[in-house]
């Protein structure tokens, strides 16, 4: 078993148009930790996160998951890593949200049953049981990104990757996506949130990353980082801000 669940060595990306997207990042995240990736628009986090599950390939450099090089073990790759995108519709393929949830499970010939329980499951975890029969392209733009969570969530992927997961999403709806995550990280996943919104999870977070001009600026414990946050373009949490330490989002 590798120390580090992910290892990444000095790597470089540039979009086609010539625009650099990644300047050389090199960082190693142990298995269980919960880390948000924190940065102003524009700083890099999604393209950042794109080559942590192969979907981007870096042009120098190198990135290990599991021990594995990304690059020559793709499939190995996005079994071990899900991603749940920052863009909730891209990800839509199925008729039904039921169906949608079942898709990667039938993917692997998993037995109907199996994938009736575990999309179930996911579907009541998120309360979007109700909807199981409508179709996604029909649903709001919060109960979508909650779809596109129970569609990795059911996979369940030793690492999952967030992309600004609260955005569209109401005060319930935000508690229960966040006590998911807080779930699937005390059991044992690794959690890898970028988002501006640092006050909701900072609390359970590990480790916080910020990245501006598409670089890594600063990667420390969360009290350690807290304070660093405005200089980058990111909100510090308003209880921190007034003397209150690190409250629990609720
Ligand atoms: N396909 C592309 N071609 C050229 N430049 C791109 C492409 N995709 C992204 N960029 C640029 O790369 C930079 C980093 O974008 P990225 O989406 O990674 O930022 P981000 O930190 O995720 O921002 P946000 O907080 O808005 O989601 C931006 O300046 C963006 O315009
Ligand atoms: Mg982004």
């Amino acid at each position: 078993m590798p120390k580090n669940i992910i290892d990444i060595q000095a790597i470089c990306y540039t979009f086609a148009d010539g625009y650099v997207g990644i300047k050389n990042i090199s960082v190693s995240i142990s298995k269980g930790e919960f880390i948000i990736l924190a940065g102003k628009n524009g700083s890099g986090k999604t393209t950042f996160l794109r080559h942590l599950n192969g979907l981007l390939l870096p042009d120098s450099g190198k990135i290990f998951v599991n021990g594995y090089d990304v690059s020559k073990h793709l499939v190995q790759t996005r079994k071990t890593v899900g991603m749940v995108f920052q863009d909730a519709d891209t990800q839509i393929v199925g008729d039904t949200v039921f169906d949608e949830v079942a898709f990667g499970l039938e993917n692997l010939n998993v037995k109907r049953t199996q994938i009736n329980e575990k999309v179930t499951q996911v579907l009541e975890d998120l309360n979007l049981f109700h909807l199981k029969e409508r179709n996604p392209s029909t649903l709001s733009g919060g109960e979508k990104r909650k779809l596109a969570i129970a569609g990795i969530l059911v996979m369940n992927p030793e690492i999952i990757v967030f992309d600004e997961p609260f955005s569209n999403l109401d005060y319930p709806g935000t508690i229960q996506v966040l006590s998911t995550i807080i779930d699937l990280n005390r059991s044992g996943h690794t959690i890898i949130i970028a988002t501006h919104d640092v006050e909701t999870v900072i609390c359970e977070a590990t480790r916080i990353i910020i990245m501006e001009d598409r670089q890594i600026k600063k990667d420390g414990n969360p009290l350690d980082m807290i304070k660093h946050l405005e200089s980058h373009g990111v909100r510090e949490p308003c209880s921190s801000k007034f003397g209150l330490g690190i409250k629990p989002y609720g």
